[in-house]
C-alpha cells in the first residue's frame, strides 16, 4: 500500500477520517491527493495534513492509482460522469464509500468495466471505530481488494460480502445501527434524570455502560445473550427490567424495525441508481 497513490473526491468527513486514519498508520501525506470544491475545507485538510488538494477531479484520477469516491450519494452520478473518460484509460481501483448506490449503477456512469470497490462505513468511522462491509466487483483483483481492505481498515473492523444484496442487511445493522444505541443512551439519561439523578451523572452512566457492555462483548468468547443472562440474576432487578421489555415485544419491535430499515435500504438504491 505504501508505494500507490491515493486520491479521494470529495474532502468532507468521511473522506477526512480516512485520511486522518491512513496517516496515522503511517500512510505518507505526500501520497494522498484530494480534489474537493470548498475552499476553506481544502485549507484545513491541507493544513492539517500537508497532502496535495485541487478542485480539479480529472487531474486526481490521472495522478493516483486507487480513487476513493467520497462525495455524497446525490452528487455521485454527475461526479462519475465526469471522471469516466479519465477512469476508462488510467484504470484506477475505484472505492466508493457512498450509502446506497450499487456497483451496477457506478460502473455505468463510470462507462463500464471498471474495477469498483462498494463499501458501506458507518459514523464511528468519524472516530476511527466504524464497521465497514465491503464488496468488489468482478473487476477487481485479489491485491486491489487488499488495497482496498487496508484503506478501509484506517477506521475500524473491515469485513467482505460475496454477495452485494446482503448491504442492504448492513445497512440495517450497522449503518444505522449507531441510532438505535443513541436512542438506548437516550433514553438511559433521561429516565435517570426522570429518577433524580443530575442530569450530567445520568449522562455519564449511560454512555459509561454502552461503552462497557460493547467492550466486554468484544473482548468475550461468549455471545450476547450469555453475557446478558450472566447479569440477570432470578428475582433481580435486571430480571424485572428485562421481563418488562419482553413483555412489550421489544424483539418484535426491532426486527420490524431492522426490516424496515432495510426495504428503506433497498428502495433508496433503487432510486439513486435510476437513471
Ligand atoms: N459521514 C459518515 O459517517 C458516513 C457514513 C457512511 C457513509 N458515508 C458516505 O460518505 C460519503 C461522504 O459523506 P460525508 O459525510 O463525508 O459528506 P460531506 O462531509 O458532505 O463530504 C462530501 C464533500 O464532497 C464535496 N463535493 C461535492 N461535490 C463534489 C464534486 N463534484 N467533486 C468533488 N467534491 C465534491 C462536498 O463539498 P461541498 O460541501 O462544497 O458540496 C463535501 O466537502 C457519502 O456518500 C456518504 O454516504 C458517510
Amino acid at each position: 500500500m505504501q508505494k500507490c497513490k491515493i486520491g479521494f473526491i470529495g474532502g468532507g468527513n468521511m473522506a477526512g477520517s480516512l485520511i486522518g486514519g491512513l496517516i496515522s498508520d503511517g500512510f505518507a501525506a505526500e501520497k494522498i491527493w484530494v480534489a474537493e470544491p470548498n475552499q476553506q475545507r481544502r485549507e484545513e485538510l491541507a493544513g492539517r495534513f500537508s497532502l496535495h488538494t485541487s478542485t480539479d477531479n480529472l487531474a486526481l484520477v490521472n495522478e493516483v492509482d486507487v480513487v476513493v469516491l467520497a462525495v455524497k450519494p446525490q452528487a455521485m452520478q454527475a461526479v462519475c460522469q465526469e471522471i469516466s473518460t479519465a477512469v476508462q484509460t488510467k484504470r484506477p481501483l475505484l472505492i466508493s464509500v457512498a450509502a446506497g448506490l450499487r456497483s451496477a449503477d457506478l460502473n455505468r456512469w463510470l462507462g463500464g468495466n471498471q474495477a469498483i470497490v462498494r463499501s458501506m462505513p458507518n459514523t464511528p468511522a468519524l472516530v476511527q471505530s466504524g464497521a465497514t462491509a465491503l464488496f468488489a466487483n468482478a473487476q477487481v483483483s485479489d491485491s486491489q481488494a487488499e488495497l482496498a481492505e487496508s484503506i478501509m481498515r484506517a477506521v475500524g473492523l473491515t469485513l467482505w460480502l460475496d454477495d452485494e444484496t446482503l448491504m442492504d442487511a448492513v445497512t440495517a445493522i450497522s449503518g444505522s445501527g449507531p441510532a438505535y444505541f443513541f436512542l438506548l443512551m437516550e433514553m438511559l439519561e433521561q429516565t435517570g434524570s426522570q429518577m433524580g439523578l443530575a442530569p450530567k451523572n445520568a449522562r455519564l452512566l449511560a454512555l459509561q455502560t454502552a461503552f462497557g457492555a460493547a467492550k466486554m462483548a468484544l473482548e468475550s468468547q461468549d455471545d450476547a445473550a450469555t453475557l446478558r443472562a450472566r447479569v440477570t440474576s432470578p428475582g433481580g432487578t435486571t430480571e424485572r427490567a428485562i421481563g418488562l421489555l419482553e413483555q412489550g415485544e421489544i424483539r418484535t419491535l426491532f426486527a420490524q424495525a431492522l426490516d424496515g430499515a432495510r426495504q428503506r435500504a433497498a428502495e433508496l438504491a433503487d432510486q439513486l441508481g435510476a437513471e
